[in-house]
């Protein structure tokens, strides 16, 4: 069974990856003998990372992207997939929270960004790798990285949950168009502690009513994206596994 968590050989693109839950499924894959792709807007982060990562004797490469621009994604999947000649594992991690008091306030830019990088780039990237990945014949896993808003929507984030719950529903879409050698499956998180969640964390960690009775700690999403990435979940696919410390 402990073979099921050696990822040596194996490559992974993580978009989002300089920092928060990115960086530790990122030094997580790679710890664990994974070469990684780290992904985002800001290049230097993503360097950062990189360079971390190298320091502690894995393998990485940063690539700068903008998931929200379809045309640029062609580009970003050649790179990515050039990276190490191949890739195993794909998570769409990369997005953004935007809030507006009242749908009244939305403006169109608002809600145009926040679909774009939550719900039209991970789709694209899916698209463009997962179909790579289906003609390679081997078997690969993409995780997208959705959030319970999605099924407990909030006002402000009214837009971020429509996102998030239609990046569910294509996970299951994907998994039925790119099966049995790609699984596709989704880990709808709950909050957690990084930067997206800076303006409510504190807050809400006074507060929050769940079942483990705290805010979740990046590094706790790690196991769940190992499992996802592995053959030890060869049977799961078309799933969303939700990780939210029990809220009710
Ligand atoms: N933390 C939570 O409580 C929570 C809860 C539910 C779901 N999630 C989801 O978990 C994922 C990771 O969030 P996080 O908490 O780690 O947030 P974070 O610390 O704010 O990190 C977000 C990452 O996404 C990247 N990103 C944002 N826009 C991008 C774009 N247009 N193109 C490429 N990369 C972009 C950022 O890098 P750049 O700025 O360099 O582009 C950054 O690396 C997100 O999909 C988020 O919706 C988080």
């Amino acid at each position: 069974m402990s073979g099921y968590f050696d990822f040596k050989g194996k490559a992974a693109l993580i978009t989002g990856g300089g920092r928060g839950l990115g960086l530790a499924m990122a030094k997580g894959l790679a710890s664990l003998g994974a070469d990684v792709v780290i992904a985002s807007r800001k290049l230097d982060q993503c360097e950062a990372a990189a360079d971390e990562i190298k320091a502690a004797g894995g393998r990485a490469i940063a690539l700068a992207a903008h998931v929200g621009r379809w045309d640029e994604l062609d580009g970003v999947a050649e790179a990515a997939w050039s990276a190490f000649g191949k890739l195993d594992i794909l998570i769409n991690n990369a997005g953004i929270a935007p809030t507006a008091p009242r749908a009244i306030d939305v403006t169109e830019d608002l809600f145009d960004k926040t679909v774009d990088v939550n719900f039209k780039g991970p789709f694209r990237l899916s698209a463009l790798i997962g179909q790579r990945m289906k003609e390679r014949g081997a078997p690969a896993s993409i995780i997208n990285i959705t959030s319970t808003g999605a099924i407990r929507p909030l006002a402000p984030f009214a837009v971020y949950a429509g996102a998030k719950a239609a990046l569910n529903a294509v996970t299951k879409a994907l998994a039925l168009e790119y099966g049995p050698h790609v699984r596709v499956n989704a880990i709808m998180a709950g909050p957690f502690w990084t930067d997206i969640a800076k303006s409510w964390r504190e807050e809400l960690d006074k507060t929050i009513e769940s079942a483990v009775g705290r805010i979740g700690r990046p590094e706790e999403i790690v196991t769940s994206a190992l499992y996802l990435a592995s053959d030890a979940s060869s049977y799961t696919t078309g799933a969303v596994l939700q990780l939210d410390g029990g809220i009710p």
